[in-house]
């Protein structure tokens, strides 16, 4: 628990100073923000839908961070990384915005952010899958950098496909 403070912990500073401008800021999620982690998953996704026992794990995890895009005092968006200390690549396992806050580019923080807390992490690449029908988490990723680098057949609940995206660290 202390290394991931110590991990993810700049990552808020630096991104508060960055959106003055807008009012939205990222910090680090602890357990306390489980309620509106989970509120806002049910709105988001359908379906695949990471279960309150799953995001306790990984709110406590070592192997996991969870970040918040925050306005007015309101968690507007979540993402969930998930680290392979082995592999050196981070995984994108879930990002998710508000749906009367799409089209700010809070996603776009969110994902910067979980880029430097990979890049902390020694990371050298963060991957993610998004479904083939999602053309706006796509323009998300596209517009980011990120590169396509497989398909998974029939990888969601419901039978549809993924592209499977990543971006080199540097
Ligand atoms: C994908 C998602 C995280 C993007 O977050 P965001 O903060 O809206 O991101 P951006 O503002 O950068 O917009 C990304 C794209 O969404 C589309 N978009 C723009 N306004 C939008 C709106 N009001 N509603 C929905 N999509 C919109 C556009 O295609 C935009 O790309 P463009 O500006 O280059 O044309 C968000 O749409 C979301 O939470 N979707 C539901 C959950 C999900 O699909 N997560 C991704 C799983 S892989």
């Amino acid at each position: 628990m202390i290394r991931l403070r110590a991990v993810l912990a700049p990552v808020s500073s630096i991104f508060a100073a960055d959106s003055a401008s807008d009012g939205v800021s990222i910090r680090r999620a602890t357990i306390n923000d489980l309620g509106d982690i989970i509120a806002l998953e049910n709105a988001a996704f359908r379906g695949d839908r990471i279960s309150a026992r799953q995001w306790r794990h990984h709110l406590e995890s070592l192997s996991a961070g969870v970040l918040l895009a925050i306005r007015e005092r309101r968690v507007v968006g979540a993402a969930l990384l998930l680290f392979n200390r082995r592999h050196r690549i981070a995984r994108l396992y879930s990002i998710a915005i508000a749906a009367e806050q799409r089209g700010r580019r809070i996603g776009e923080r969110l994902l910067l952010a979980a880029e430097l807390a990979a890049r902390r992490r020694e990371c050298r690449a963060l991957r993610l899958e998004v479904r083939t029908d999602n053309a706006a988490a796509q323009r998300l990723y596209e517009r980011n950098g990120y590169q396509r680098h497989g398909e998974r057949h029939a990888y969601y609940e419901d039978g549809a496909d993924a592209l499977r995206y990543q971006k080199l660290l540097g």
